[in-house]
Order: C-alpha cells, then sequence, then structure tokens
C-alpha cells in the first residue's frame, strides 16, 4: 500500500505516520508514504494558495488551481489511484470502509484548510470524501492520518501478528472485551478468574459474553448489524438485549 498526501502541512502528516507501527511499517517498506506541497504549485511570489470567500463570509478559500495541478502532477506518476478528499461533508469512515480502500495499491488524500476548497477543484479531481466524525477540525491532516493508520493495520505484514487486525474491535461488529495482564491483582481488584482458568473453551465464551455485554450497554446501535449466532442471541436476550 502506498498513500499520496495532498497538503499544506506535510510534517504533520510525516510526524505523525513516522510513529509507533506505522513508523515502522514505513521503515520496512510494507507500507509507502509521500506528501506532495500542494504550496509548491502555488502561481505567486509569495505562494498564496487561498483567498476570499466569493458571497463574502468567515476566513479564507483554497484556490482550485494549486490544488487541481499538485493532484493532476500526482496522478500523471501514480495512475489511477481514487482521490479522497476528507471534509465534514463526506461519508462517515467506518471499519467496512477501511477494508475496502485497502485492496488498493495506491491512495491519493487530499487534505483542505482553512474553511475549504474551492467547489470546482473538488468537481474536477476528487472521487469520494470522507468524514472522520461529526465534528470540525482545523483540517484534514489528523483525519487522513488516522484513515491510514487504520488502513496500515489492515495490510499484511504491518501487525506482528496476522490474527490481531481481524480479532480486535469490530470483529463481527462487536465491540472488544477487556483484557488484563500481570499481575493478577492490582489495587485490590483481581483478573476475572476464568481468564486464570487455562479452560479455552470457558475464555472464549466469557470474552464473547462481555462483548456482547458492551455492544449493548455502550453501542446498541451497531447489534443491528452484528453478527451473531443462536447462543449469543440468547445471551443477549438474558441481560435485556
Ligand atoms: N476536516 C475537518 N473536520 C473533518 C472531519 N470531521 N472529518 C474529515 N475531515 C475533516
Amino acid at each position: 500500500m502506498n498513500f499520496h498526501v495532498l497538503t499544506l502541512f506535510p510534517e504533520l502528516i510525516n510526524t505523525v505516520m513516522n510513529t509507533s507501527i506505522t513508523g515502522r511499517a514505513l521503515e520496512k517498506g510494507v507500507i509507502g508514504l509521500e506528501c506532495v506541497d500542494i504550496r509548491d504549485y502555488s502561481h505567486s511570489k509569495t505562494r498564496r494558495v487561498d483567498d476570499y470567500p466569493y458571497g463574502g463570509g468567515a476566513g479564507m478559500v483554497m484556490q482550485a488551481q494549486p490544488v487541481v495541478e499538485a493532484c493532476n502532477d500526482l496522478k500523471k506518476r501514480v495512475g489511477n489511484a481514487p482521490v479522497i478528499y476528507l471534509t465534514p461533508q463526506g461519508r462517515v469512515f467506518d471499519q467496512k470502509m477501511a477494508r475496502r480502500l485497502a485492496q488498493y495499491d495506491d491512495l491519493i488524500f487530499l487534505c483542505g484548510h482553512y474553511e475549504g476548497i474551492d467547489e470546482r477543484a473538488l468537481e474536477l479531481v476528487v472521487d469520494e470524501q470522507i468524514s472522520i466524525g461529526d465534528y470540525v477540525l482545523t483540517g484534514g491532516e489528523l483525519p487522513a492520518a488516522i484513515v491510514m493508520d487504520c488502513i496500515s493495520r489492515l495490510v499484511p505484514g504491518v501487525l506482528g501478528n496476522d490474527t490481531s487486525a481481524d480479532e480486535e474491535s469490530f470483529h463481527d461488529g462487536l465491540l472488544e472485551y477487556p483484557q488484563y495482564t500481570r499481575p493478577e491483582e492490582f489495587m485490590g481488584l483481581r483478573v476475572p478468574d476464568v481468564l486464570l482458568s487455562g479452560h479455552h473453551g470457558n475464555v472464549d465464551k466469557w470474552r464473547r459474553q462481555k462483548s456482547i455485554e458492551r455492544t449493548l450497554y455502550v453501542r446498541p446501535d451497531l447489534l443491528e448489524n452484528a453478527v451473531l449466532n443462536e447462543k449469543d442471541r440468547e445471551y443477549l436476550k438474558e441481560i435485556g438485549g
């Protein structure tokens, strides 16, 4: 997987992505990252890329020309990768979208700043618009980093253990069960006995039930699309779902 990011703040993307697990994956070459500074495509002497909005209103708007030229230049090299614009106006990102996007060899992310990007640039170059949630950030860089982080952990070789990507939250559409590590007792709180029993069947059952409980209490909306078997449904009924 190769990520290409069109941005006014390459250092922000590089700092986040070069840290921790994604940083190691970049070092190993399992994923690739290239940032294109949109300012390099400004035609003005002062490298300006924004201007006042037509019709008035607060803030500045990123001009179409540097965005379109930066993107077209990148597409000449990368080929037919989808161009994804990060915006609160997009479809809300979820694990299913991450799995779909992880199938591509290359992805192009377009990050806006200020009050957004001239709509004509979006019409000309953008294939898909993604929001990371119903709140407004100062720019698309952190959302792009979040989407890339999520996709990266689905790329084979990024996580040490090949099964862990699948086992975690949202497996079967449920929230993850609680995890414990040593010591067995901390500040009077004990690790549940079943996890110390060595009985794998009981451990699996306990974890599944905890996942169902958590999902019911915290995110009941997820149960609608969760993959539940007969036993899961019985348990859900038992706890009032
Ligand atoms: N840019 C600003 N806020 C955003 C959000 N919530 N999602 C994606 N891009 C954004």
